[in-house]
């Protein structure tokens, strides 16, 4: 199977953890992208969704699919978002389509946080993929410094916005054994809006499309 067919295969398997006549988070990415496509299938199911971005709400939308503001959803059941990396305690590194402030929002609202990726994206410690930090625009070269006194290599995701209207580090040569310490430790830089170490809040449940089936971690 291809990576895109994994992600399909594993965005299906997904739909087993919707939950009826309520409101869903869905994520950003090609994965979530898959997972749209099927929850179209069980749209009269839900009550309707609260999208990570832009991209997904017109997505969504485009099924019509009922797309909420977060801040007029008391309650969300469950999120369901793909991963840049994940490890076996389902730390995560997101944010590589640059959605990674929504993203962690929303899965801090969700009661259940569901993550599906191809597998692929499983390691043994998190790092290999530049790991995205979102910033104010005017901080960008103040963090990029902090940066590098951790140990990071940031290069500038340039030419790109986030929906927030700031701006994408994208941290390189970052061998991450403490996810926890580290994503308190980046946040902590004035400056920085989120960082995509998703490890405080890590998911709650790992599905990964294989050739073996799907895989799952818990
Ligand atoms: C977007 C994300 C995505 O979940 C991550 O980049 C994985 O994307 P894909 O499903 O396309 O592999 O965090 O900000």
């Amino acid at each position: 199977m291809t990576p895109d067919e994994k992600k399909q295969q594993v965005a299906q398997a997904a739909l087993e953890h919707v939950v009826e006549d309520t409101v869903i988070g869905v994520g950003t990415g090609s994965t979530a992208n898959h997972f749209i496509d099927a929850l179209a299938s069980i749209k009269h199911k839900i009550e309707g969704t609260v999208a990570s971005s832009e991209a997904t709400a017109q997505r969504l939308k485009s099924h019509h699919i009922p797309v909420f503001e977060l801040n007029a959803v008391a309650e969300i059941s469950v999120y369901i978002d793909g991963a840049d990396e994940a490890n076996r305690h389902l730390h995560l590194t997101k944010g590589g389509g640059g959605a990674l402030t929504r993203e962690k929002i929303v899965a801090a609202v969700s009661k259940r946080f569901v993550c599906v990726a191809d597998d692929s994206k499983l390691v043994d410690v998190l790092g290999k993929f530049p790991l995205p930090i979102e910033v104010i625009p005017m901080a960008r070269s103040y963090v990029a410094r902090e940066i590098v006194k951790l140990g990071g290599k940031p290069i500038w995701r340039e030419n790109f916005v986030t929906d927030n209207g700031n701006e994408i580090l994208d941290v390189h040569s970052l061998n991450i054994v403490d996810p926890v310490g580290l994503e308190s430790e980046l946040n902590h830089i004035t400056g920085v809006v989120t960082n995509g170490l998703f490890a405080r809040r890590p998911a709650d449940l790992l599905m990964l499309g294989s050739d073996k089936g799907i895989l799952t971690f818990d």
